[in-house]
């Protein structure tokens, strides 16, 4: 039996082992730890990347969404929307500022159901967080219509959607800010947690720097407010510039090994696979997620074949005790999380391991 790896971070490293290994002799030999110009210039290509005026390191993709929705003075008394289907640090952010997280439930596509979103606008309403999960946009034209509407601010959670575009135009150039997360399986994985926001606006991008780096103004040294210790490190973004400079090979080998799988399943129809006819919306496969009829065993059928997969959706984040939050009921949300699983997708899986998933998947399916 043959054992697929979700991911392989030490294959990863080989690809790049040349660049890596001269980014980080380069950092170390100098002693360029904090707020120096790898993180500069990391910021100023993510940007270009992006399509937008700023990027701001920080420490995570929390620190993103967190800072994003302060710099917006949101807090206790707001209410902020946000997906029933996505990573809970999508919703504990707004929590952490003392505002409300209200829930909607999702469609077919994992993204927010754009339909019922104007339902639960209140007069406290002052935010939106559309997810966009897995690679693939949530419908942003539809979002910022609502968001004019109603004057909310739009914190997108780009998180798992580096180099995703709706009609050209990037994940993370939409709305006041986009939030990326550069966790070491991400699109753009660094070597640790690291993130950023990105935003055209000069006083959000302001009030990140300060923020991340306890409120101060590094170049008066006077404090603007209380802050945080979430800086990106110099030494991730000299990592994280070398990945980026191969994102979009990396792009184009996930939508070639996505392809490969949709030609060989696509006929099981017990099977949803991720893949949605719109035009000018692009999918860059963070995840491949699919949705099996059987739920755990055949996940587990495929771990057993040795496959490893992701099932970690399947207790939805609001139905933890520990969180209290409000389940309204979330139908879409609720069958997908018994269905979910998601298949070795990363630029280091081999020809001979994709073939090897492909082949355990119609062998649960006895074809
Ligand atoms: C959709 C989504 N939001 C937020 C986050 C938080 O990012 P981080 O783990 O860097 O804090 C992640 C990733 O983990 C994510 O996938």
């Amino acid at each position: 039996m043959m054992k697929v790896p979700f991911v392989a971070p030490s294959r990863v490293y080989q690809m790049y082992k040349e660049e890596l290994d001269a980014a980080y002799f380069e950092v170390m030999s100098r002693g360029d730890l904090i707020d120096r110009s790898h993180l500069r210039t990391f910021e100023e290509e993510l940007a270009a990347f992006t399509g937008t005026r700023f990027a701001v390191g920080v420490n995570s993709g929390y620190d993103a969404l967190h800072l994003s929705l302060r710099a917006h003075g949101i807090g206790p008394g707001d209410e902020v929307i946000v997906p029933a289907h996505t990573f809970v640090a999508t919703c504990s952010a707004v929590v952490n500022t003392g505002a409300t997280p209200v829930l909607v439930d999702v469609t077919k596509d994992f993204n927010i159901d754009i339909t019922k979103v104007e339902e639960v606008i209140t007069p406290k309403t002052r935010a939106i967080i559309p997810v966009h999960l897995s690679g693939w946009m949530a419908d942003m034209p539809a979002v910022m219509e609502i968001a004019a509407k109603y004057n909310l601010v739009v914190v997108e959670d780009a998180c798992q959607s580096l180099g995703s575009s709706i009609n050209g135009k990037g994940a993370g150039a939409w709305g006041n800010t986009g939030c990326f997360s550069f966790y070491p399986f991400k699109i753009l994985g660094g070597y640790g947690d690291g993130g950023a926001i990105t935003t055209n606006d000069e006083e959000t991008a302001q009030f990140a720097r300060r923020m991340r780096f306890n409120g101060e103004d590094r170049q008066s040294g006077e404090y603007h407010g209380h802050g945080f210790t979430c800086l990106l490190d110099n030494l991730q973004a000299a990592f994280l510039r070398v990945k980026l400079r191969h994102l979009p090979e990396a792009i184009i080998r996930r939508k070639s090994i996505a392809k490969q799988y949709f030609e060989a399943l696509h006929d099981l129809p017990d099977l949803l696979l991720p893949h949605y006819n719109r035009p000018g919306f692009d999918h860059v496969y963070q995840n491949y997620t699919v949705r099996a009829r059987q739920g755990n065993d055949f996940s587990e059928f495929l771990k057993k074949n040795g496959v490893e997969v992701l099932t970690q959706f399947r207790k939805p984040y609001y139905k933890h005790e520990g969180l209290q939050l409000i389940d309204r009921g979330f139908p879409e949300t609720e069958a997908l999380s018994r269905e979910v699983c998601s298949l070795p997708m990363n630029v280091e899986i081999t020809p001979v391991e994709i073939d090897y998933v492909i082949r355990v998947v119609r062998s649960f399916y006895h074809r």
